[in-house]
């Protein structure tokens, strides 16, 4: 018994040495692509013919399930931690953290401390003996626990996209040196950019800017194919969020239910923070009476599906607009034609997954998946222990072209087929015992008439 047990114990130290060095040493590199702001319906509504030659030889999700809230720092941060806004610290654009008296801003994220809740994939590869990069990814330029991707740029809207692919795909294939990084995340602002500028209602604009981000898929692929990675990584092509219309039709006031001198403004639109400056019952009242268009909610209050409580950066009162409406605080001016940061359940609020490359499966499509399924997703394609996450890799095994996949729809194609094969094979055996009892037994008269009087019922 206790031999068993020692046995048992060395195959498995045995099992993980291998999985370091041969698994890990196998596993193709990963290059995760994000075109911020790309509505899934995009998709149909334009043509996107390098995507869908991509997809075509891989795999698509239509819809990601992304996180609540649906902005692009929180579901990037996402995506590389496979956690929830609340269990990765990044849930807004603009926060506050109370404990430290910190403020974040987009364009002031560089303080660490905001990031540490969480470990992004490029720090725990790098944990491993792997190369990394960061391409402008949100993040990529902190330390987080006093480590950086091997490679990275901070954000600088002035590289082109071929300048940021140029770079990745050089430290992709590495030099005499130093080997090529073995997961690699990229960044480009649009379609996102046009969106918020001219609507994803306005046809014209956003078919000009998806044929750029299509032709910079196109680039991607003659550049992978260029250095010979093309077929030996795996590639992903995914976004943060999507875009829902605004009109100057649909402002909230805030400054109609109460006066600014009530509460600090943390976030304004599509979702609120605030924090009532005295007598928060009376605040969150006439908050919660402000609009038939905007949800009020105090922290406790927040409904356990948005995963979005647990924190406290998160303040004391939220107020959620619905699907195209827009807060403001004073004035009656629309800040941007294209807005995001709605409910998670929204359709217009999610974006897409394609996914290529040998681990995937050729062909194949799916309706859906959770945004932060992603995570274990790539953990698993790289042999890489994810850490706590709040994604499940079994959802997307069906992506993986070495996996037994227990496909939903193909399981009830299954069972329905066996139970069709199995009650005309009972429908034939009764029919032939009738025929036989209809030539050798006296009842058969008295049979037929109680076939005849259920018939009636
Ligand atoms: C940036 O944020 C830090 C705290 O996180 C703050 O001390 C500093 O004043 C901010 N800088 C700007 C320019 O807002
Ligand atoms: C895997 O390899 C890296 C370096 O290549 C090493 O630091 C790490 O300890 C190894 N892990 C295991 C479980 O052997
Ligand atoms: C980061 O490095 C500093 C010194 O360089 C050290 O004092 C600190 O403990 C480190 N922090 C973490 C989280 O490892
Ligand atoms: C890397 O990016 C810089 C811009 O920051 C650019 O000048 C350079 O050409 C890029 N390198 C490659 C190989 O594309
Ligand atoms: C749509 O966008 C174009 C720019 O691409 C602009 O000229 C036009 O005015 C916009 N149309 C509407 C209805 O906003
Ligand atoms: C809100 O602020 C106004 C102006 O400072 C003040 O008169 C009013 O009493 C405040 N109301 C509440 C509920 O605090
Ligand atoms: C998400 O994952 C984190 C880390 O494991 C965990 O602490 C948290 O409770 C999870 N959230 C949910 C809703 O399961
Ligand atoms: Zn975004």
């Amino acid at each position: 018994m206790l031999l068993k047990i020692v046995l048992g114990f060395l195959c498995g130290l045995r099992a993980l040495a291998k999985e370091n060095t041969t698994a890990q040493q196998s596993a193709p590199p990963l290059l995760l692509v994000s075109f911020d702001g790309f509505r899934a319906d995009y998709l149909q509504r334009f043509p996107m013919p390098n995507l869908k030659l991509l997809y075509s030889q891989g795999v698509l999700v239509e819809q990601l399930t992304n996180v609540f809230i649906t902005k692009t720092f929180p579901n990037h941060y996402s995506l590389v931690t496979g956690l929830y806004a609340e269990s990765h610290g990044i849930l807004a654009s603009s926060m506050y953290d109370p404990i430290s008296k910190k403020h974040f801003h987009t364009y002031n994220d560089t303080d660490p401390m905001w990031w540490s809740q969480a470990q992004p994939l490029w720090i725990t590869a790098l944990d491993l003996g792997y190369k990394t990069a960061a391409m402008m990814w949100p993040g990529s330029d902190v330390t987080i626990r006093n480590k950086t991707a091997t490679h990275f740029f901070p954000y600088d809207s002035k590289v082109t996209f071929q300048q940021r692919l140029g770079n990745v795909t050089k430290w992709m294939v590495g030099n005499e040196k130093e080997p090529g990084v073995k997961f690699a995340a990229l960044y480009w602002e649009e379609p996102d950019h046009t969106g918020h500028k001219f609507g994803p209602d306005n046809t014209t604009a956003m078919g000009k800017a998806l044929k750029e981000v299509d032709d910079n898929i196109g680039l991607l692929i003659s550049e992978l194919k260029r250095t010979g990675l093309w077929g030996h990584v795996n590639v992903l092509i995914t976004s943060d969020h999507g875009m829902a219309q605004c009109s100057a039709e649909r402002l909230i006031r805030l400054d109609d239910c109460l006066h600014p001198d009530n509460y600090t403004l943390v976030d304004l639109t599509p979702v609120a923070a605030l924090i009532p400056n005295k007598d928060p019952d009376k605040v969150f009242e006439l908050l919660s009476k402000c609009h038939n268009h905007m949800t009020a909610y105090l922290k406790k209050d927040i409904p356990d599906r948005l995963h979005y409580r647990n924190n406290e950066r998160i303040q004391p009162i939220i107020l959620i607009a619905d699907e195209g409406w827009t807060i403001v605080q004073r004035g009656n001016k629309l800040p941007r034609l294209g807005d995001h940061g709605y409910d998670n359940s929204l359709p217009s609020m999610h974006p897409f997954l394609a996914a290529m490359g040998p681990s995937f499966r050729q062909g194949y499509r799916t309706s859906s998946l959770q945004s932060v399924d992603i995570y274990p997703l790539m953990c698993h394609l790289l042999s890489v222990r994810p850490q706590p996450n709040n994604g499940t890799l079994n959802h997307a095994r069906c992506l993986l072209a070495d996996e037994t996949c227990w496909d939903v729809p193909l399981v009830i194609g299954l069972v329905v087929g066996v139970l069709l094969v199995l009650s005309t094979i009972t429908v034939l055996f009764r029919l032939l015992s009738y025929r036989h009892s209809l030539g050798s037994r006296p009842f058969q008269r008295l049979q037929i008439d109680d076939d005849d009087d259920t018939l009636l019922e």
